[in-house]
């Protein structure tokens, strides 16, 4: 009797479960395939975050270290933070104001060369005599290098993206999106090193033969080679393309808002503003001393307890006067493996300060149209798909009808 009752409920709760464990299994594929980065990319930058909120706290907890009618107990701030055994380190170090074994605090901060920068920098400019020895030699060339792009043209902002070589799909869809903006005054190119893959080589030639816009310069790609990148590119504009009176150094998995970022320059050209060093900005950042980690930098790499105040590297927005100061400074200056940080030790011998752009996202902004309507930039789009999403909803498009047609055309393009 019973089993035969449940033979056709049975049946129907199967078939619910059933249906349900796809739609569960669609639904967690939908976020999952959402999420931004790769694995190891994602566990670099959350333990960078993790660094970075824990400096943060401890930062706070210093300041109002003084304060009488502060909570913290002097003796017991590092412990009441949860830190990391390794922040929890530094801060106990820090906390007794110990300099010997833990790191030189940054008011002692020296970096070579010790010479006034400002001053070499207009000797330069003046082309005076100068006698001091560069440090920092850049022996690399353009193999590919579009000095066509710049010419005879009004050029309001030079977009340089620093890409993988075998990023193909995410240059695409940047071509595709935010970086089809040629006929407002905006060149976008592509930075790229070499690779000694012969397949890799040949598709890149003729990426270049087809858009023009590849930026290639002979040494190694390779992620901690990221400041002979950006070294490079500085170069190059100042070389090629100094009538821009801005550039921006940006990543191939970035969303770039390009007609936010427009007003917000012409904003800036009102006020005539000069040394401009914006983006997402670090204050305090503190070197990470776990050897694990992607951003590892050894003691005697630098020795301070922290960084100069810098701006994160995928979004760095320069004004031409200061790119051009870069240039002139960067071979007096020692090499240093991230180029945000290695930038940001430079503006600070030039007195440059950087400023906070609340509309660059470090993190991936999620979708939502509100939201889309005021963010200049976020990082996390190393998904073609992800990124002509966030373009869409950016553009206000509905994704149903010419959405549909936009991907097939790409994925034709692409492939
Ligand atoms: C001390 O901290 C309290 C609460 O955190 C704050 O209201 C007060 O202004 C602080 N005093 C000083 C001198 O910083
Ligand atoms: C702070 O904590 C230490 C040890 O936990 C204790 O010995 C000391 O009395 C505390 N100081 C105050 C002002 O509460
Ligand atoms: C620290 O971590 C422990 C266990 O992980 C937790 O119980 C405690 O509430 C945390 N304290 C703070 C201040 O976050
Ligand atoms: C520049 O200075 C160096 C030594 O300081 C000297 O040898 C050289 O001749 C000078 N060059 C010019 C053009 O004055
Ligand atoms: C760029 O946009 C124009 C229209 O504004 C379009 O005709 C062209 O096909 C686009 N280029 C790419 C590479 O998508
Ligand atoms: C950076 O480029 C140089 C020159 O091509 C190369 O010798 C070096 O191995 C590269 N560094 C990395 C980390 O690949
Ligand atoms: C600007 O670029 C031109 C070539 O386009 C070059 O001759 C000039 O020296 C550059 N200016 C500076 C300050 O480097």
């Amino acid at each position: 009797m019973t089993s035969h009752a449940c033979r056709g409920k049975c049946t129907g709760l199967l078939w619910g479960f059933f249906l349900m464990a796809i739609l569960t299994y669609l639904l967690l594929y939908i976020k999952l395939t959402n999420r931004n980065t790769p694995k190891h990319h994602m566990t670099a930058y959350w333990l960078q975050w993790i660094a970075f909120m824990d400096s943060k706290k401890i930062n706070s907890a210093f300041d109002s270290s003084n304060n009488e009618s502060s909570k913290f107990n002097d003796s017991i701030n590092c412990i009441s933070q949860n830190l990391t055994t390794e922040i929890l380190d530094l801060c106990q170090k820090s906390e007794r104001g110990a300099t010997d074994n833990g790191f030189i605090p940054f008011n002692k901060f020296e970096y070579p060369l010790e010479i006034d920068m400002n001053d070499l920098v207009s000797n330069l400019k003046t082309a005076k005599n100068v006698s001091i020895k560069p440090i920092f030699s850049y022996p690399y060339t353009f193999v590919k290098s579009p000095t066509w792009m710049c010419e005879y043209r009004d050029v309001r902002l030079l977009i340089l993206v620093k890409s993988g070589v075998s990023h193909f799909k995410r240059r695409e869809m940047i071509r595709y999106t935010w970086g089809n903006y040629t006929e407002s005054g905006v060149v976008t190119l592509f930075l790229l090193g070499s690779t000694p893959h012969v397949m890799f080589q040949r598709r890149i030639l003729q990426e270049h033969h087809h858009y023009g816009d590849i930026l290639q310069m002979s040494f190694f790609d390779a992620y901690y080679n990221n400041t002979l990148k950006t070294v490079g590119g500085i170069k190059w504009a100042r070389n090629h393309c100094n009538q821009s009176k801005f550039v921006l150094f940006t990543d191939d998995d970035f969303y770039i808002a390009t007609e936010l970022l427009l007003k917000y320059i012409e904003n800036m050209q009102r006020f005539e503003r000069t040394s401009v060093y914006r983006g997402a900005m670090w204050k305090r950042g503190r070197p990470i001393r776990n050897e694990l980690n992607k951003w590892y930098i050894s003691r005697q790499d630098y020795p301070f307890d922290h960084y100069p105040d810098f701006v994160a590297a995928g979004f760095m927005l320069m004004s031409i006067d200061f790119v051009i100061d870069l240039d002139l400074a960067i071979p007096y200056t020692k090499k240093f493996i991230f180029d945000d940080v290695f930038i940001s030790i430079v503006a600070y011998k030039l007195h440059v300060q950087p400023s906070h752009m609340n509309s660059v996202h470090i993190n991936k902004f999620p979708y939502n149209r509100e939201g889309f309507r005021q963010i200049i930039a976020s990082h996390g789009y190393d998904r073609t798909s992800t990124l002509q999403q966030a373009w869409w909803i950016h553009q206000n498009r509905h994704l149903h009808k010419s959405g549909r047609k936009s991907i097939r055309a790409y994925s034709v393009r692409a492939t």
